[in-house]
């Protein structure tokens, strides 16, 4: 068997000399801390524990514009091949220094699969969610429930569950991919299997967990309470669009307006133990107040346009963009679309800190809760 053998094998400490106190001293022990692979807490604590969050990651915007030239470009040139499994495009944070990851715990990406295509069946420990943006035709399969894709549907996909993706339309479809890919690899707990063969069997009625549990407030009677994961693996579109209206009715946020957190139905928490996605409508002409908390998101924006204004700059946006609030960043919304409604789809590595007693949260005090603009974001 291979044995590490340090570098520095008998030279543990420099010879003594007369000078134990003086400069030459604390050189010597420096040095000797750095050959031993020891770091003093003296010269680096206040970067090790900052006052606040000092995140690397950026406040960043994509736009759909480029996304979708890009994304169609792999759709003509790139093959989708065992291996690969899937072509999807991950949003790098210039921040992150070259890493294929929007925030420090999550991935997020642009998936596209065209028209007759299947992307290969596969499981993985990281966890996953998928929104779409165009699906006609096209669906997904997770542990044998299978169900077609429409615009505005999330589909979820556990840990260690069975997924394959194809379409039986000559149509592309083209979604947004969330993962916690790099929580996991920072938690050394990846573990990723190939499917043998493409697509799975399909063993359930078409959209089984949608008819079994998609109401949400009941379940089949013979069955217990899904604690792990929740039961549903396609929160359909219509159902969330509805939920909005009838939020609307009644309630709002001054931070979010309209904002819905989806849930499993059976114990009230985040679809995924990693990450929470959230659907949001600002009405027309809203313009929320700033706030801040500890955690990062990764938005899509749905429909509309508007502007969302982070640290004081605004990021302007449009249907199709993507942006990124980071760490204990001030953020506010503010529809610009005339009487038209927005609607942002995010995903929020929130459940993270409450689980490990991390959150804070703050509102901006000054101006009514709107901050002074600064600066307008240019896109690359
Ligand atoms: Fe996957
Ligand atoms: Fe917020």
């Amino acid at each position: 068997m291979d044995t590490i053998e340090p570098e520095v094998k008998a030279e543990v400490r420099e010879e003594i000399s007369p000078d134990l106190t003086g400069p030459e001293a604390v050189a010597r022990l420096n040095r000797d801390m750095q050959r031993n692979s020891l770091t003093p807490l003296w010269q680096i604590e206040t970067n090790l524990m900052s006052r606040q969050p000092r995140t690397q990651t950026l406040p960043w915007l994509w736009k759909w514009s480029t996304l979708y030239d890009i994304a169609e470009r792999a759709g003509a040139l790139v093959p989708i091949e065992r291996g690969g499994d899937r072509r999807a495009i991950a949003l790098s944070n210039p921040g992150l220094e070259g890493r294929p990851f929007a925030t420090p715990t999550l991935w997020t990406a642009v998936q596209w699969l065209n028209g007759h295509e299947v992307a290969p069946a596969h499981r993985h420990t990281a966890q996953a969610i998928r929104f779409i943006i165009e699906g006609n035709g096209s669906w997904s399969t997770v542990e044998g429930d299978r169900v077609f894709l429409e615009r505005g549907d999330l589909v979820l996909t556990p840990p260690w569950l069975w997924h394959d993706h194809g379409s039986k339309s000559d149509e592309r479809a083209i979604w947004l991919d969330g993962l916690d890919i790099p929580l996991n690899n920072y938690l050394d707990a990846s573990f990723f299997e190939p499917y043998k063969g493409e697509a799975q069997a399909v063993t359930q009625a078409l959209n089984g967990t949608v008819l079994k549990y998609g109401v949400g407030q009941m379940r089949p009677a013979w069955e217990k309470r899904s604690v792990e994961y929740s039961p549903i693996f396609t929160y359909k579109w219509t159902d969330t669009e509805r939920a909005l209206d009838n939020l609307a009715q009644v309630a709002s946020s001054p931070y979010d307006d309209i904002a819905l957190e989806y849930t499993n139905p059976h114990t009230g928490g985040p679809v995924m133990p990693a990450f929470s996605a959230w659907i949001q409508m600002l009405r027309p002409g809203i313009h929320t107040q700033a706030h801040r908390q500890v955690g990062s998101s990764v938005y899509h924006v749905f429909e509309g346009s508007g502007e969302t204004i982070i640290n004081g700059v605004s990021f302007r946006w449009e249907k199709g963009d993507f942006f990124v609030v980071p760490s204990w960043a001030w953020h506010e919304h503010h529809n610009l679309g005339g009487n038209e409604r927005a609607i942002l789809f995010s995903l929020h590595d929130t459940p993270l800190l409450l689980a490990l007693n991390k959150y804070r949260e703050e509102s901006y005090q000054l101006n009514n809760g709107h901050q002074e603009i600064t600066g307008t974001f240019q896109p690359v």
